[in-house]
């Protein structure tokens, strides 16, 4: 299956992406952690990415377009996919629609999550990711067992994302209404869109996303 997750900063698309690719042994294609990976690697993706990042802006859709093009493309990804945080404009959905066809695919589903803008700010202001597998954990929520390292990295302390500080939040949010929102009307408008809401625990998320796509 093929799959992309939609919606706010915050609002579990990680947490459910990875659990989803792991179950159904499909690749999970996060532009977020790609472009921190190249960040902490120096790249010149990385270099230019940091700036956007940090203010909360995107990267530009040519860049993220060739980044998805390449990665969709691999061994891994052959079975199927969940894309976290991709696409984020309406061009990058369309630029999705072009490569998958070329391939002769097509995308099963856009399911967009939900949830109120101060539970989405509680979210991220307690988020901690490991550095080393990029697990997100939550102070309050969802807390690694001693509260400080991550579960399957013993020793790793966890770190906080830069672009958590509340003010860069609020620049997210404003970015994702104006930017990312418009995409929910594109596949609804092609019958694709699963509507799930992002609160509750996070298994039952799971549960509503999962029956929502039937699986
Ligand atoms: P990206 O990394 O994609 O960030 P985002 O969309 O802002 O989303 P987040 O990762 O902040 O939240 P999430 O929905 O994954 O939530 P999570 O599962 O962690 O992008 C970062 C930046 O990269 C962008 O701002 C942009 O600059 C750039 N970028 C990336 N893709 C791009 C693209 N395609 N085009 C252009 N630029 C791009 O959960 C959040 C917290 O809540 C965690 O602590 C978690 O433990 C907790 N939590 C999760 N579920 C629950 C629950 N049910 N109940 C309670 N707590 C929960
Ligand atoms: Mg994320």
């Amino acid at each position: 299956m093929r799959v992309v997750l939609l919606g706010p900063p915050g609002v579990g698309k990680g947490t459910q992406g990875r659990r989803l690719a792991l179950e159904h042994g499909w690749a999970l294609i996060s532009t977020g952690e790609m472009l921190r990976e190249a960040v902490a690697q120096k790249t010149p993706l990385g270099t230019e990415a940091q700036r956007l990042m940090d203010a909360g802006q995107l990267v530009g859709d040519h860049v993220m377009i060739a980044l998805v093009e390449d990665r969709s493309g691999r061994p891994d990804a052959a079975a199927g996919f969940v894309m976290d945080g991709y696409p984020r404009t309406v061009p990058q959905a369309i630029a999705l629609e072009g490569i998958l066809k070329q391939r002769g695919q097509t995308l099963d589903a856009a399911v967009s999550l939900a949830a109120p803008e101060d539970e989405l700010v509680r979210r991220m202001s307690a988020r901690r990711e490991c550095p080393i597998c990029k697990r997100a954990y939550n102070l309050v929520s969802w807390p690694p067992k001693d509260g400080r390292h991550c579960d399957d990295h013993p020793g790793v302390e966890l770190i906080r994302r830069a672009d958590d500080a509340p003010e860069t939040v609020l620049r997210r949010l404003e970015v994702y209404a104006r930017e990312t929102a418009p995409l929910l009307e594109f596949y609804r408008g092609q019958c694709r869109l699963r509507e799930v809401p992002g609160l509750g625990t996070v298994d039952e998320v799971y549960r509503s996303m999962t029956g929502a796509l039937g699986l």
